[in-house]
């Protein structure tokens, strides 16, 4: 069930929607509304069977087995490794012996970044070992480590006051969590704006909304011009505690050490496969997940499940003998962590044919129990969305919110393509019942990223 939505909308708007162009050029065909929506309804035995086979059939618990399979064989899969590399020829295997079409790879060059040994140990006020993770693509520390006084701020307001005081220091930031879009700057930027005052490292609270003494790693950006120093994250519970000291003005001495390795970009690739369309086989409906994962968890959720979800929806297609008018492209995207390096290659390769791309969807959110769509595109293009998930009615998840986004497809989405992501999470204190309770968004509990 929760990889199933996803799946199922990938699958059906293909047959249901009028015309891919006339979604992109907001909407230039002859058909009135209700002829669309007549079409749409038409293919409600078409839904119930991709319902039985995913949610019933054979296909019941496939992407879950396939998942569980790879991140058990090939563990982490961060940008720049060899595991990754694994996966990506996996995968290819694997698409090739499900029989789907057009199956290849596009070379994309990504970034290499290695963290190496790491420790943060307090010395003063008291000896404290903390855990701590390196962001992707800091430098490291000399051998030795850098041992400094820290100065804890809440905000790079506070650091811009302060800026005086960061000289030669370990810049603590203690920002407090309003949502990732927003409080994700610090982790970004938080190495820059200290180095811009003169400090000697930064370590960031983790961006997170809860905290079991768990840091997050992702990706941070330095600037040309800007001192590169070394940065972490640490965990929400010791911010706090450095906050606590610092107010009660003890003087706080850190030694960072750092083994952190900038490589050569290194070889990988997008891995592509295809149904191709029966009618219009040179528009592109394109379905996607990133193979690419951080080094400190199996990368199951961020973003295994969105990858095999996307793949089940072309395998549940081929399964059912079904063939849409439309080509549906899977890509499994590289080096996403690092800023959507793969999704940002893949535009630049394929851009000339943006007028024939109708839909592009990414699942990098969890693929949890679904709550519905996120969609970005024009009103017609949303009603007709809304028409398509009233074919969801089965399984009892039809909504459709707004701002449809993800790393990899935003590209596609500034250009003006209609978009969609999976969402599992609350919208509105209608819909909440107990099971959908707990966590937020999968960003804020595990290794995060871009
Ligand atoms: C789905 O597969 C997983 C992994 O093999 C297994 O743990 C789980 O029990 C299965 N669930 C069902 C409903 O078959
Ligand atoms: C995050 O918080 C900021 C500041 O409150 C707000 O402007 C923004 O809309 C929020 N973003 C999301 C995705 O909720
Ligand atoms: C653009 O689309 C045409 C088919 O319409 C295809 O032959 C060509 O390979 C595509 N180009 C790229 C770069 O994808
Ligand atoms: C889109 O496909 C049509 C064929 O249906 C073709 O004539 C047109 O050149 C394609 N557009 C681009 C930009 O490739
Ligand atoms: C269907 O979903 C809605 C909102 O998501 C919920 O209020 C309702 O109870 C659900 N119905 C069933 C039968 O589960």
């Amino acid at each position: 069930m929760k990889f199933l939505l996803f799946t199922f909308v990938g699958v059906v708007h293909l047959f249901s929607l009028n015309s891919g162009k006339a979604i992109y050029k907001n909407d230039n065909s002859q058909r009135t509304f209700q002829e669309i929506k007549e079409e749409v309804a038409r293919y409600g035995d078409v839904a119930k069977a991709i319902i039985n086979l995913a949610v019933y059939g054979k296909a019941q618990n496939r992407s879950y087995e396939r998942l569980a399979l790879l991140v058990d064989t090939v563990g982490p899969r961060p940008s720049g490794s060899k595991s990754l590399e694994k996966a990506i020829q996996i995968m290819y295997q694997n698409l090739q012996e499900d029989g789907l079409e057009n199956v290849h790879l596009e070379p994309v060059k990504i970034p290499h970044w290695e963290r190496g040994e790491e420790s943060a140990v307090m010395l003063e006020p008291r000896i404290h070992k903390m855990a701590i993770l390196g962001l992707g693509s800091s430098i490291g520390t000399p051998p030795e480590g850098i041992t400094a006084e820290v100065l804890v701020v809440t905000s790079f307001e506070e650091l811009q006051r302060r800026a005086r005081e960061a000289r030669g220091k370990i810049v603590v930031y203690n920002q407090p969590y309003v949502n990732y879009s927003k409080t994700v700057q610090y982790r970004v930027q938080g190495a820059v704006e200290a180095a811009k005052v003169g400090a000697l490292a930064s370590l960031i609270r983790s961006v997170a909304s809860f905290s079991v003494y768990s840091p997050h790693t992702g990706i941070q950006e330095y600037q040309d011009g800007v001192p590169k120093i070394p940065t972490a994250c640490i965990t929400v519970e010791d911010a706090e505690m450095m906050s606590r000291m610092a107010s009660r003005g003890n003087r706080i001495v850190i030694q960072l050490k750092m083994g952190a390795k900038n490589y050569p970009d290194a070889d990988s690739f997008n891995t592509v496969a295809e149904i191709i369309g029966s009618k219009y086989p040179e528009q592109v409906v394109l379905v996607s997940g990133h193979l690419d994962s951080w080094d400190v968890g199996q990368g199951a959720m961020d973003d295994g499940g969105g990858a095999f979800i996307s793949w089940e929806a072309l395998s549940l297609i081929k399964d059912l003998g079904l063939r849409p008018k439309r080509t549906l492209r899977l890509v499994l995207w590289t080096a996403e962590e690092q800023g959507g390096i793969g999704g940002f290659q893949y535009y630049q390769s394929h851009k000339e044919n943006i007028s024939n791309y109708s839909l592009v969807m990414e699942s990098d959110e969890g693929t949890f129990l679904p709550s519905g769509l996120q969609f970005t595109g024009s009103e017609k293009a949303r009603a007709i969305m809304e028409e398509v998930m009233t074919l969801l009615q089965p399984v009892n998840i039809t909504q459709v919110f707004r701002a449809g986004e993800g790393t990899d497809i935003n590209f596609w989405i500034q250009a003006g393509v209609p978009a969609l992501a999976l969402t599992w999470k609350l919208r509105s204190p209608n819909m909440t019942p107990a099971r959908f309770r707990g966590p937020q968004r999968k960003k804020d509990n595990g290794a995060a990223g871009t």
